[in-house]
C-alpha cells in the first residue's frame, strides 16, 4: 500500500515481572496496519492479545522495540501527549466494559463528547442514532449498572465510536453477547468501517468474525504466527 501505516510495530517485546522472575509476554512482533483495514487478532487465552492491544492504543508505554501510532513513537510521548493522541482519534472497547455505573446509558455514550467539550445538537443526534443502531433506545435513561452484560457491551461500543475515531481497538467485542446481538454488533462495526473509514482492530475468538476481516494476526505464546 502506498499510504503511511496508521500503526507500525517493529521488534516489539514486552517483559513483565512475575513471582518466578521476568517473563516475556510479547516477543519480536512486526506488522503494520493501514487506513480502513479490518484486522482480527486471534490466539489462545494468555497469548498476549490484550497486552498487544493496550500497547498499540497508547495505554501501555512500557515496551521494547518500536510502536508508531499515526507516525509517533508511543513510548517517547508523555502521558498527556498520549492521551491527546487518543482523545479524538482512538476508540477502545475493553474486555471489561468500564462504563460509569452512576451515569445512564446515554450519558455513558456521550462521556467522550463531554470530556472534549463537543456536546452540541449534531453530536447529540449522532449519539441518539448510535443508541438506536445498537437497539437500546428504550434504555437511554437507565443506569448502566442496571443493564445486562450484553447491553453494557453495546453501550461501550457506542461510546468508543461517538468521536468517530480513525482507529477503533476492541477486546472481544462479542464476548458476552448472544448470537443475535453478537451479529448486530459485528454488523455495526463493519457498517462504521464502511461509512466512516474507521480502521478496526479487534481481538476475537470467533473464527466466523475473523473471516470477515481483511487480515488476521494470530498470536501464540507472545509471538506472531506467520
Ligand atoms: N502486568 C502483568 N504482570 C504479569 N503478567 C502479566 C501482566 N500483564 C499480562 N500478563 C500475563 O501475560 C500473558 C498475556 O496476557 P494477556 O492479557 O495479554 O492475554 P490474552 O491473550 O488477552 O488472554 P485472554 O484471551 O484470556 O484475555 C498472560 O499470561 C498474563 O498473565
Ligand atoms: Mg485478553
Amino acid at each position: 500500500m502506498l499510504n503511511n501505516p496508521l500503526v507500525e510495530v517493529k521488534h516489539l517485546q514486552k517483559t513483565v515481572s512475575a513471582h518466578s522472575g521476568l517473563i516475556k509476554i510479547l516477543s519480536d512482533i512486526n506488522f503494520a496496519i493501514y487506513t480502513k483495514e479490518t484486522i482480527a487478532i486471534l490466539g489462545a487465552s494468555g497469548s498476549g492479545k490484550s497486552s498487544l492491544l493496550s500497547i498499540m492504543a497508547g495505554l501501555d508505554p512500557e515496551y521494547e522495540g518500536s510502536v508508531h501510532l499515526f507516525g509517533q513513537e508511543l513510548k517517547d510521548l508523555s502521558e498527556d501527549q498520549r492521551s491527546a493522541l487518543r482523545k479524538n482519534d482512538v476508540g477502545f472497547v475493553f474486555q471489561s466494559f468500564l462504563l460509569i455505573p452512576e451515569l445512564s446509558a446515554f450519558q455513558n455514550i456521550c462521556l467522550p463528547l463531554e470530556i472534549s467539550g463537543n456536546i452540541n445538537p449534531q453530536t447529540l443526534e449522532f449519539a441518539k442514532s448510535l443508541l438506536t443502531r445498537i437497539g437500546l433506545s428504550e434504555r437511554a435513561n437507565h443506569f448502566s449498572n442496571t443493564l445486562s452484560g450484553g447491553e453494557q457491551q453495546r453501550i461501550a461500543l457506542a461510546r468508543a465510536f461517538i468521536s468517530k475515531p480513525k482507529i477503533l481497538f476492541l477486546d472481544e467485542p462479542t464476548g458476552s453477547l448472544d448470537t443475535e446481538n453478537g451479529k448486530r454488533v459485528i454488523e455495526l462495526l463493519f457498517e462504521l468501517n464502511q461509512d466512516f473509514d474507521t480502521t478496526i482492530v479487534m481481538v476475537t475468538h470467533d473464527t466466523e468474525v475473523s473471516q470477515q476481516c481483511d487480515r488476521v494476526l494470530t498470536l501464540k505464546a507472545g509471538s506472531l504466527v506467520l
